[in-house]
């Protein structure tokens, strides 16, 4: 095998979802520091220390001591190139939370052993099955008091929709936490000590070994030994290409912040996963080890340097090699470029990088010239990767400028954070710019709209919410919007492109609107392919 062929061979790229509170920051430190990337835990993000979150470039996060954008970590662990992209974990979640699951090649989904499957989690899983990606459940705190694995497992699969499959077993929880059953090895690992930071003391038995009763109870013997007979003759087979589908979810139970069974499901979701994969474009699949680079912008980033007013491009490498400075052919805007300074961001620090390679995610600087969705590849080559669907916002507001003679600066300021996909804007149809609706998927974005178009821009708005709770495209090429049959509280509005949306404010006038226009189809996600 060449060598570029195993640079691409290792790499493993993915994201962690989950609601608020679930653990998938302590799980993403110690990921991080068994591959040695951090030394202690706890240095990446301390939400209630003096240490920042991840990314810290916006006013706005330092404010308020939380992570508003997500960003990447990238480190290395048993001969594994591994990407982690992160997900904003608080409540408030923006539209790149979902646009950063487009640069995943699979996800893992932490879940709370003592809540189950939560609300923020089921929004993020939706987008992982509109991708077929494989997802990996990390069932977390089971040093608290949890529910039964096997309502956890009943959760997943009923809430979800997705099969589950065990790959270990949980011997009790709380404080009677004493370590997990291996169902494909047959061993018992009891945890005795979690000594300091990384290392975890266990021993490792048989469930017929004469020494079990001392090592984990005769309780808890007598009842593994019964769940596992259950599990082995009803749970659902362990197949690979399930899991590869997305159709199958292995599940891991553990302690991220004991860092029980945190190593042993690292070894096995990366033997599971897969290289990064091929991705659609309009001339078909591009193979990660095509011999010419390509990849495209899932996220844009602004004012990461105030002083410069500079942006910066998120983009997901998707075939060859990068190397810097190169040349390279932006497909969108039918132009050639050169990439300077391409970085790389982990944590806090912006490095400058030589090359990467397909499953990296490199940040590149905007002069203000790419979209979301934009294609970058080599010269020569001239094809659009699939676009990344717009995702409805949950949350709308009448937005206007104070001042009238700032009409400009208000449609520039608008349009540019528009652009970056931080909000979508939408008009009733035949209305000017005067009066926009601005649509966010997490109510922060209207702080940090105000906040920017004040800050950057110079502009003073009004911002008045209003009560449309969901938004869906209207799928219909040809229809005459004006003879639709609405109810008074729905509203039919424009995108910038004249695509054509409609405003509800609950779900019964959703259902209205289906059944009193029997033809017309309404979409859940906005498709951004021309
Ligand atoms: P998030 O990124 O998903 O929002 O969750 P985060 O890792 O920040 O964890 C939320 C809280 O849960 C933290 O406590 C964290 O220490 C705790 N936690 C995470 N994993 C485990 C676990 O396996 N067992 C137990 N018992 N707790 C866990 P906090 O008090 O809210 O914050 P902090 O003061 O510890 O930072």
């Amino acid at each position: 095998m060449s060598s570029f062929e195993n640079e691409i061979n290792k790499r493993r790229t993915f994201a962690i979802i989950s609601h608020p509170d679930a653990g998938k920051t302590t799980l993403t430190e110690k990921l991080l520091l068994y591959g040695g990337a951090i030394n202690l835990a706890g240095s990446v993000k301390g939400k209630k220390t003096a240490k920042h979150a991840v990314s810290d470039w916006m006013e706005i996060e330092k404010q308020r001591g939380i992570s508003v954008t997500s960003s990447v970590l990238q480190f290395k662990y048993d001969g594994y190139c591994i990407n982690i992209l992160d997900t904003p974990g608080h409540q408030d979640f923006s539209e790149d939370t979902y646009r950063t699951l487009m640069a995943a090649d699979s996800a893992v989904m932490v879940i709370d052993a003592s809540k189950g499957v939560e609300n923020q989690t089921k929004k993020l899983f939706k987008v992982c099955l509109l991708r077929h990606i494989p997802i990996f459940t990390f069932i977390n705190k089971m040093d608290r008091d949890a529910r039964s694995p096997f309502d956890l497992l009943e959760d997943i699969e009923s809430v979800l929709g997705i099969n589950t499959c065990p790959m270990n077993w949980p011997i009790g929880s709380g404080k009677e936490f004493k370590g997990v059953y291996d169902r494909s090895k047959k061993e018992i690992l009891a945890f005795t000590a979690n000594n300091g930071q990384r290392t975890v003391e266990s021993v490792t038995t048989r469930l017929d070994d004469s020494n079990v009763d001392e090592i984990i109870g005769k309780g808890f013997h007598q009842q593994l030994s019964d769940e596992i007979e259950l599990l082995d003759g009803a749970g659902d087979d362990f197949d690979l290409e399930e899991v590869r589908n997305g159709r199958l979810t292995p599940v891991f139970f553990g302690s991220a912040l004991t860092n029980f069974g945190v190593e042993p499901f690292l070894h096995e979701f990366l033997n599971m996963t897969t290289k990064p994969s091929a991705r659609e474009s309009d001339i078909g699949r591009i193979a990660p080890d095509s011999d010419f680079f390509s990849g495209f912008v899932f996220k844009i980033q602004a004012n990461m340097n105030k002083a410069h007013r500079d942006r910066i491009a998120f983009m997901r490498i998707c075939s060859g090699r990068f190397e810097k400075n190169m040349d390279v052919y932006h497909v969108q805007g039918d132009k050639k470029l050169k990439l300077s300074q391409p970085q790389q961001i982990m944590a806090q620090e912006r490095e400058i990088i030589d090359e990467a390679f397909a499953g990296d995610i490199i940040g590149i600087f905007d002069p203000g010239i790419y979209s979301i969705g934009d294609t970058v590849c080599s010269p020569g080559e001239k094809f659009k990767f699939h676009g990344i669907p717009t995702f409805a916002p949950e949350h709308f507001a009448l937005v206007r400028q104070k001042d009238t003679m700032k009409r400009k600066q208000f449609i520039k300021g608008i349009s540019q954070i528009a652009q970056e996909g931080a909000i979508q804007i939408f008009q009733e149809p035949g209305a000017g710019m005067e009066e926009v609706i601005v649509g966010v998927v997490g109510t922060l974005q209207f702080d940090v709209l105000k906040y920017r178009l004040e800050n950057e821009y110079g502009v003073d708005i009004i911002m008045q919410g209003l009560p449309y709770q969901f938004i869906r495209w209207i799928g219909n090429e040809e229809i005459d919007c004006k003879t639709l049959d609405l109810a008074s509280d729905s509203k039919l509005i424009q995108d910038l492109k004249g695509n054509n949306l409609i405003l509800f404010t609950s779900f019964w006038s959703i259902n209205w609107a289906q059944e009193h226009n029997k033809d017309l189809i309404l979409l859940e996600f906005g498709n951004n392919d021309e």
